[in-house]
């Protein structure tokens, strides 16, 4: 019988560089000329939002978003380390990073061996992070050792299509040497304070961004460049559905496995109808209370059109942690927190759920 430990967290990107960069995505969509000055005036911004923008452009508070994510972390962290996992499987977004035009799967296994990664190398396109200097202050040529566990990624993609999930698999990168952002910085995050990150990782990436990862390369784009919109992801049930698939599959198991989702919720530069400005708080508050109840009907129920309404394409990795959790009967989880943000793109929120 297996084992398996439920987290969600977070790979904000801007967590990597300094505090006086965090805020660098509001402040970079307030130089876009199309969006219109009534939605820069400050004075017409949330009071959160206000308070956190400040006098210094939400300099000051990028030292308590930090502390608090920091603080998110290292309680997931401490979990993960008294659990034990002999794998961990990360729910990630690719954000036109190991998937582009040549293919864009609706989600895949990466059966991959130990990789030796040069992160400030290999990230500085996919997570915005060049020509940044990076929290640690580690350079180009710094490298971190991650363990694969290839013959549980091969056995995971088979009990998989077994049971009629049609998972995409892969052996080795395509397009991105070492891993995208989304797996990359969880395991960075999870070791924030350079311990090390022994559990062997599986990374599983989602289609989150749907009919936006061709078109705006999964990113940050100026309003004017507007792209032909792709193919959507997978609809939020459809996730559920594979996150359960695969909770089943450990259960019978005799492996100790962690479950991780990676991403932020709300993501303003994806939610066009606060032109891009703002993340859409109230559907994450909506969300997080659902989560908090163990209500899953209520992830469930979401539409593909309201995901994309609110900016909340990568909340698709928490929905396949969602399905993963209500398959093995959990409820509430164990432990979580909110940690409530306007200007820092997003909100952010962590979860346990105890083996
Ligand atoms: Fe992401």
């Amino acid at each position: 019988m297996g084992e398996i430990l439920g987290l969600g967290v977070t790979h904000y990107p801007p967590l990597a560089g300094s505090d006086d960069d965090m805020a660098w995505v509001i402040r970079k969509a307030l130089q876009d000329p199309l969006v219109p000055d009534h939605a820069k005036d400050v004075s017409t911004w949330p009071a959160l939002m206000r308070e956190e923008w400040g006098e210094d452009e939400g300099r000051t508070s990028a030292r308590r978003h930090r502390a608090r994510l920091v603080a998110g972390l290292d309680r997931c962290r401490a979990e993960l380390d008294s659990f034990a996992p002999d794998v961990v499987v990360i729910w990630g977004d690719d954000q036109y990073e190991n998937f582009r035009e040549d293919i864009i799967p609706p989600y895949a296994v990466l059966a991959y061996d130990d990789m030796t990664i040069r992160p400030w190398a290999d990230l500085a396109h996919s997570s915005g992070m060049l020509g940044r200097s990076n929290y640690w202050q580690e350079g180009p040529d710094a490298e971190i050792s991650i363990k694969g566990h290839p013959e549980v990624a091969r056995w995971l993609a088979k009990e998989l299509l077994d049971k009629g999930i049609d998972v995409s698999y892969a052996y080795r990168p395509l397009h991105h040497d070492g891993m995208a952002h989304a797996f990359l910085n969880t395991i960075l995050y999870l070791d924030y304070h350079r311990r090390g990150f022994p559990y062997p990782v599986i990374q599983f990436p989602l289609n989150c961004y749907g009919s936006k990862v061709i078109g705006d390369k999964g990113f940050v784009v100026s309003l004017g460049d507007a792209a032909p919109l792709d193919p959507p992801s997978p609809p939020p049930w459809r996730f559920m559905e594979v996150g359960a698939a695969v909770a089943k599959a450990f259960a019978a198991s005799d492996l100790k496995v962690a479950l991780i989702a990676s991403s932020s919720w709300s993501h303003a530069f994806t939610t066009d109808k606060t032109w891009r400005l703002q993340p859409d708080v109230e559907a994450d508050r909506v969300l997080y209370q659902a989560l908090v109840e163990g209500d899953f009907d209520v992830w469930r129920a979401r539409s593909l059109a309201e995901v994309e309404d609110s900016g909340q394409q990568e909340l698709l990795n928490w929905h396949t942690l969602l399905g993963a959790m209500e398959s093995l009967g959990r409820k509430a989880p164990d432990w979580s927190s909110f940690e409530e943000s306007y200007i820092f793109n997003s909100s952010k929120a962590f979860a346990v759920y105890r083996a």
